[in-house]
This record gives structure tokens, sequence and C-alpha cells, in this order.
């Protein structure tokens, strides 16, 4: 075990730096084995910081230090201080200069943070920390400077250089070099810094903003990769549209480009007019990418095109303040999304998404060993805080404001906060205030979404008095205790309600007829109530799930039906049938535990088919509504999870369902087919949705005839969609594949994000054990290094195969702590992401804890943690 403990950064710590900088000028000669860094900085005291404090505190990291100069004299290592991270000067004057040359191993890196080599390429990535393994600065986001870089290097292997902002001169060198040089006429925190040396061809477009200047759109990829540009450009022309239309904000440079690399840690980078890319967000095209694909890589561009306002030209004071930029820019790209589709039951779908998506990440998270606050107090490693709920749950606050002001409210706290904040490095108090100022009103409650963690519990309750005609709704609310916060204060809860009648249409609410209202809970309990009620409502309650709660109401079979049946809302309607179902997965869950015979009512089956047949849903809700709770998600509603009972019940429903509903999904397939080119469209993706889930319950319960209907699409389909899915249920089915899983392979063996399908299809099989994952690992494709693979088998593995992952024995345990380790001694951040898939270990069956705390004490005990793993685990261990 390490001895030196990693230390833990405190939000209430926080003290403005001691120097500010205005320009920082870089100078590259770039070299895999050993490029040099010439650095010049100016610096100047900051008024705000105490004036006898007048140490400069330079952060830095795995580099060599060649020379330091300050206003133009040579520094001997007596006039500084190298500590692990850090390089301090004592006792500066108020204006200072600094010339620091330094060294680093670009192709020695393997973290991928600081500056790396891919496929024999340069690229950065500075967010978080990153900046201060290229060259030693104040490499925190509250210092915003100007910069100049001049990039040198080889002319023939890395013809594109490219940097942040404009391009202000290039030429040739001597040795067959070249050089360009780059300004960026914004300040910026170094975090934002970029640059790329590269053998890449590029997509571009000149394209027009609201203000009549144009602006060169540039997507950079491999040779070879022209043809999977198309649909990122397109997303990046519609991204720049939407910013302007819905909130008047506009492009600030000339030049915005997109660069693809097969090597990052996450899924893309706003670094200031020179985005870096995931080639999973960037690269698609009709043969190798599917409709999730497509959905992704739009959001993404989105996303990282909304950071230009939302997170760089306002910018974190401190990493605390990380869901400022996070949960509003997420908050943009799922409005972006919802808008591009354009019809409310569109819309709705991707509200459905969302939802999935917190649930079964973020409650998760809230209600673990590594539960924060949307804004944290603390951390050890600032990379372990990236989180779906600083991500996530910080877009879920967002969207409560909009909920809570009102849209056009909204807009103005959204005007007003840049009108105040441009130029500078704020709070997540600040946007608050904003908020709470243009719209003229007391959000000093809504304040605990960002100190408290923990998913607050609202139970809700109804009574109905028909002489009186009034219906009365009791809302109480509770939030369980997470580490380090034992009590919690009552939320600011938006609940939107509306009632039902008993044909299924929506009641008036109020004199203005209104069908929903925004109720305002406030205090621990509270009660509302609805006049000129005629008759017994329905209550439909958290409609469009207006807040991150979870809602509990003793709703009986008939009035989930009811709500099934007719709700107004998509969001309730879909709701309705998770709740109807899971009810049915957690019984049959018992009754695989007590060895009881397995039954499902047909009522529930009945109300299944009444919705896949309904010619008058999008394809894409009905898809939905049919999606069963995951095998996660019943894990969390368990006392002491129990992997293989939850799979064999989810497993029998599904066989049920197909056997009782086999016309109805043939019908489906058949219905739904999407013959002519391929088109990512919503209706369309809808389509394929729900045809190839329809196919998916078919292979549940296989026959000669859904086998041989699934490996004909396989074989036909002109998409990667429709031939993905049909290989996948194929899997599922224990069907043998191994004659098709060949020929993928060979077909795509060029695609490295095909092969990553590959790779994920079969790890996250029920059908693959942990004998056959090692194997797969010595498939000449496999190796760590690249996070997309790693994460393709391994990742697929422990996350997405709990039946396989949690075998009794624990192999899928010892798997996980050997690739924990291994994985960190290349690249903390991705393993400790694996770490993590060990969180919630308490919660599993006592027969499987002591595996489960073995392997978390093996990878504590493994010599040269890092503080990423190391933060990850001990958590998990700790009381
Ligand atoms: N800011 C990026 C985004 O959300 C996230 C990111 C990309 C990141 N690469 C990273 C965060 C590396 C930490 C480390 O758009
Ligand atoms: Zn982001």
């Amino acid at each position: 075990m390490r001895t030196d403990s990693p230390q833990t950064i405190y939000r209430k710590d926080y003290t403005p730096p001691s120097y500010l900088v205005e320009t920082v000028e870089l100078g590259f000669d770039l070299d895999p084995a050993r490029t040099i860094v010439a650095n010049r900085i100016t610096l100047r005291h900051n008024p705000e910081a105490a004036q006898d404090h007048r140490d400069i505190v330079l952060h830095g990291e795995d580099i060599e230090l060649v020379a330091l100069r300050l206003n133009g004299t040579e520094l001997n290592p007596g006039q500084y201080i190298v500590g692990t991270s850090t390089l301090t000067i004592k006792k500066a004057p108020l204006n200072v200069v600094l010339e620091i040359e330094t060294t680093c191993a670009p192709e020695q890196n393997t973290t991928l943070s600081g500056l790396y080599v891919s496929n024999n390429s340069f690229y950065t990535q500075c967010e978080a920390e990153g900046f201060r393994r290229i060259t030693y600065f104040p490499d925190r986001p509250d210092v915003m400077a100007k910069f100049t870089v001049m990039l040198r290097a080889d002319k023939q292997k890395y013809p594109v250089l490219l940097s942040n902002g404009n391009l202000v001169e290039e030429g040739d060198l001597d040795n067959g070099r070249h050089y360009a040089k780059w300004e960026d006429p914004f300040k910026k925190p170094s975090y934002l810094f970029a640059l790329v040396a590269a053998r890449l061809v590029c997509q571009e477009e000149t394209f027009r903003l609201a203000d009549g200047r144009n602006a060169l759109l540039q997507v950079w990829v491999e040779e070879g990769n022209l043809d999977k540009t198309d649909y990122a450009m397109q997303s990046l022309k519609n991204s720049i549209r939407w910013d302007e239309e819905r909130w008047g904000l506009e492009l600030d440079l000339d030049r915005f480009m997109i660069v693809a690399v097969g090597d990052f840690n996450m899924g893309a980078m706003e670094n200031k007019g020179l985005n870096i890319f995931n080639t999973k967000f960037v690269l698609a095209n009709p043969a190798t990418a599917t409709d999730v694909d497509f959905a992704g890589i739009e959001a993404v561009v989105g996303h990282e095109y909304f950071h230009n306002w939302t997170g760089n030209r306002v910018t974190c004071r401190d990493w605390f303040q990380l869901s400022l930029k996070e949960g509003l820019t997420v908050f943009r790209d799922q409005e972006f999304s919802a808008d591009m589709i354009g019809t409310d039951s569109g819309r709705a779908v991707t509200r459905i998404d969302q939802v999935r998506t917190l649930r079964q990440a973020q409650f998760p998270e809230d209600a673990g060993p590594m539960a924060h606050p949307v804004r944290p107090d603390s951390f050890v490693e600032i990379n372990n805080f990236y989180t779906v709920t600083v991500y996530e749950k910080g877009a879920e606050v967002v969207r409560m404001y909009q909920t809570l002001l009102g849209r056009d409210a909204f807009r103005k706290g959204m005007d007003l906060y840049f009108e105040r904040h441009d130029g500078q490095a704020v709070t997540c108090d600040d946007f608050r205030a904003a908020m709470a100022s243009a719209a003229g009103r007391d959000l000093a409650q809504f304040e605990r979404w960002y100190s408290q963690a923990g998913t607050p519990i609202v139970t809700a309750s109804g009574t109905y008095d028909e002489e009186a005609q009034r219906y009365t709704l009791t809302l109480a609310q509770r939030c369980p205790p997470t580490p380090g916060q034992a009590e919690k204060l009552p939320f600011h809860i938006p609940v939107a309600v509306g009632l039902l009648d008993a044909k299924g249409r929506d009641l008036a609410l109020n004199g203005e007829g209104d069908t929903t209202v925004v109720l305002e809970l406030t205090e621990a309990e509270q009660t509302f109530t609805f006049d000129a009620i005629a008759e017994l409502p329905v209550p439909s309650l958290l409609r469009d799930f207006s807040a991150p709660v979870v809602l509990e109401y003793p709703y009986t079979d008939e009035e989930l039906l009811h709500l099934f049946r007719h709700d107004s809302d998509p969001v309730n309607r879909w709701e309705a049938g998770q709740r109807l179902a899971m009810a049915r997965l957690l019984r049959l869950t018992a009754a695989v535990q007590n060895g009881e015979k397995l039954e499902l009512d047909y009522t529930f089956i009945a109300a299944q088919r009444a919705l896949l047949v309904d010619e008058t849903l999008e394809a894409a809700f009905r898809e939905q509504a049919l999606i069963l709770p995951s095998e996660s998600l019943i894990a969390d509603q368990m006392e002491a999870v129990d992997p293989q009972a939850i799979h064999t019940a989810r497993r029998f429903m599904r066989e049920t369902i197909a056997k009782v509903l086999r016309n109805e999904l043939q019908n489906a397939v058949a219905a739904n087919a999407t013959p002519g080119p391929y088109s990512p469209d919503a209706v369309s993706a809808g389509k394929r949705g729900l045809k190839n889930l329809a196919l998916s319950y078919l292979l549940a319960a296989p026959d000669d005839f859904t086998l041989d209907l699934a490996t004909r699409q396989v074989a036909e389909a002109t998409n990667m969609t429709d031939r993905a899915a049909a290989l996948v249920a194929l899997i599922h089915s224990g069907a043998d594949v191994e004659a098709q899983l060949q020929s993928f392979y060979d077909e795509f063996k060029g695609e490295a994000l095909v092969v990553d399908k590959w790779f994920a299809m079969q790890a996250s099989a029920p059908t693959t054990d942990v004998a056959r994952i090692r194997e797969l690992m010595t498939h000449p494709a496999f190796t760590l290094k690249t996070p997309n693979r790693a994460r393709s088998l391994i990742f697929n593995f422990t996350n997405a195969n709990p039946s396989q992952f949690h075998a009794p024995d624990g192999s899928g345990y010892e798997f996980w702590a050997e690739h924990v380790i291994k994985l960190d001694a290349l690249n903390p951040q991705v393993a400790a992401r694996l770490a993590r898939s060990m969180d919630r270990w308490r919660r599993y069956l006592p027969d499987l804890q002591p595996h489960m705390r073995r392997a978390l004490e093996t990878v504590a005990a493994a010599p040269k943690l890092s503080n990423d793993v190391m933060e990850v685990i001990s958590k998990a261990l700790a009381n």
C-alpha cells in the first residue's frame, strides 16, 4: 500500500491567484521522443490578492525544466522551489516576465492528458489539469490569458499544424520542417489550450453567420475517413444556427475546427476554436454507424460548440464549479437535440432517454460511496468528478430553473448572465443570482440543489371530497443520507401535475383551463387543493419528469393501466408502463429466488399489445414503452441484489411476451421496414428502433422462423443499425453465430469504431463468460492503450453483462481487479472509471460480498496506485 496519502482539496479553501497572466507565448519544437516547449508569460500581481502575497505558484507535472528566466535574468535552482507538482518563486516583483523552457516525451505519454501521440500524430488534452503536463503555468481556470502559439514540426510527417484562434503565419524551415503561428484573440484559461500536429485531411465549408460575417468550418480526420464527416459538419452548422436563434449567441471566431482522434479519454473537448473529438463522435456513414451513433454525434458536436459561450466566454472560477459549464451545456445540447426533431412526441422520446440515463446511472451514484453534490465540496482527483451527477443531474437543475421561472424569464436570466459575466471565471452562485434578478424571484432555497447530495424522495397522497368537488394532494419530501451529509434540508422542487378523468381526459385545474400545473414543494410536507374537480381523478405526477427525484404514490394496477393508456403527458405514459413492468419483474425475481412457478398476468401483456399495435403513436414512443426496465434498474429496487435471479426473471418476462405477442411482433417487424436510402432522421430511426426491438423480443423465444428472420437481416441489411441489431439479437438468443461474427470482423477490420462494436456486442452478451472475455483479449485487434477498445470489451463486460460479471465464484471480480491495476499503469483516468464498477458492492447478496471485498482490497494493495484509482477504491471500502 502507498504511504503518502493523497491530498483532499476543499471548495471552502478557495483563494484568488496571487498573480494574473496577461499574455502567453508558446513555442513548440515537436518531436515524439523529446518535445521542447518555450513559454513566455507576462504576469502581474492580482489586485484581489493580499498585497504581501508575492509568491508565484506554477504547476508542472512529468516535465523537465531546462531553463527559467525572470525579467531577463536566469534563475538558479536556489531562487525557486520545485515540489512534486509545483514550481514556486517567492517574493516576486509586481510585474514579471517569465521565460520557461521545458521538455516532455509525448510518445511515452499513455495517460492521454497533456501532449500525446496517437497514430503517429500529436494531440493535446488539457482539461482539467493537463496543461501542467506541457509547461509550467498557473494551471487553474480563474487565470485567463491571451495565447499566441508557434508550432514547428517535420512537414512530411505532420503536414497539418493547428492551434486555437486564427492562423496568422505559416512557412517552411530548414531540415524538412515547417511552422505555423496561431493567435487566439480571446483570453482563456489554460484548460482550453489545444494543438494538433498531424497527417490529416478536412471537409470544409464557409458558413454565413447571423450578423452577415462568414466563418470557415472544418472537420479534420485521417485520410480515408472523409466519407464519414458529413453528419458532423451538418450538426455543426445546425448547432451554430440553433444557438443564434434560441439564445442569440453567435460564433465569435472566423474559424471553427473539429479534429477527430482515435485515442481519447472522454467524448470530446471544447478547446477554443479547436474542438478535439473522440472519433466515435465524428465519424459516421450508414454502413458503419448506427442511429444511436448519429444521435450521439449531433448531441456531442452541439455540446462542444455550445461550450463556446457556456464554458469558454464565461468559464468556471474553480473546478468545484464544473457543473456551471457542464450542467448548463448538457441542458443546452438536450434542448438542441429535442428542437432538431421538432415534434412533441419526438421531444418526449428524448426526454424519456434522459430520464432513463438519470435513473440508470445518476441515482445509483447519488446512493453510493462516491455520492457528491452537483457542486462538490471536496475531491482528491478532479478527473473523478466528471460525473453523471455534475453533468446530467446538473442539467436537471438548470432545467428546473426553466420549469420554475418559465421559458421567457429563463431566457432573460441567460441574457443577464452573459451581460454580467462575459470574459469572467465565475461560480454556480453567480448563475443562480442572474436567474433570480432577471425573474425577480427569491432562489435562496434553490441553492440546496447545489449543496446537498442524494436523490430526494417525494411521496404523494390524494383525497377527493365529492361534496366540495375538491381534490387535495399532499406532497412530502425526504432525502437519504450520503457520505458526509447525514441530515438534509428540504429542496425547492417543481412538481408538474395533471389530473385524469375516468375517460382518460385531462381535467381543467384552474380558471385558466390549464391541464398541467407546476406545484412548488418547498416544505417537508405541503398540501395543495384543486377545486371544481367533478369526479375522482387519477393523478399524473411529476409530468415531463419535472425534478430529479423518486416519486412514490400508491398507484393501483388499474390506475397505472389508465395512465398507460391515456396520459396526455408522454413521459408519464411511459412511466406508468415502467411501473407496471417493474412490479412484475420484482415479483418474478422473488419467485425465482424461492423456486416458485413463474407467471406473468395477461392484463399486462394485453396493455403492451394495445400499445404495440397503436398506429396513432410514433414508432419511437412505442419502442420506449415496450423496453422493460434493465437488470440494473431492477437491482436498484432490491434489498440484496441477486444478479442471477434478476436475469432469469427478466428473461422469462421477455420470453413470455414474445410467445403471446408473436403475431403482433412479426407484424411490427414487417410494418416498420425503412426501404430506400438510409436517413438518420428521428422518424426513420424510430421505425428501425421499434422493428429491431420487436426482432429482439422474437428471438427471446427463438425458433427456425425467427432465427431465419434475423439471419437474413444480418445478411441483407443496408445499414449498420439493422445489421448490428440483428446480430446482437442472434447472439443473445444463444444461436451459433461464430460464422457471422467472423464475417462481420473480416468485413470491418479496417474500421476501428466497428471493431469496437464487434467486441462490445460479445462482451455484453449474457452468453459470454469471463473465460471467453479473456480469450477475446488475446485477439490481435485488442489493446488496453486505446480507451475506446478497452471500454468496448472490459467495460461492457463489467457494466453491461451483470449475470456473467457477478458469477458466483467471484471470477468476474478477479478479472476486474486485474484490469483496474493494468489500466492504471497506463491511463489512470480510464482505470478510475473501471474502478467505479464496484461502487455499490455492499448491496449484493451476502455470498458475493466477500469476493467483491477481496477484489477491492487487491486493488487497494497494488503498488504505485494513482490518486484517481485510490480515491475511488478507498471511498468504496470506507464505512
Ligand atoms: N469538457 C469536456 C466536455 O464535457 C469533457 C472532457 C473531455 C474531459 N476530455 C476530458 C474531462 C478529459 C476530463 C478529462 O465536453
Ligand atoms: Zn462539456
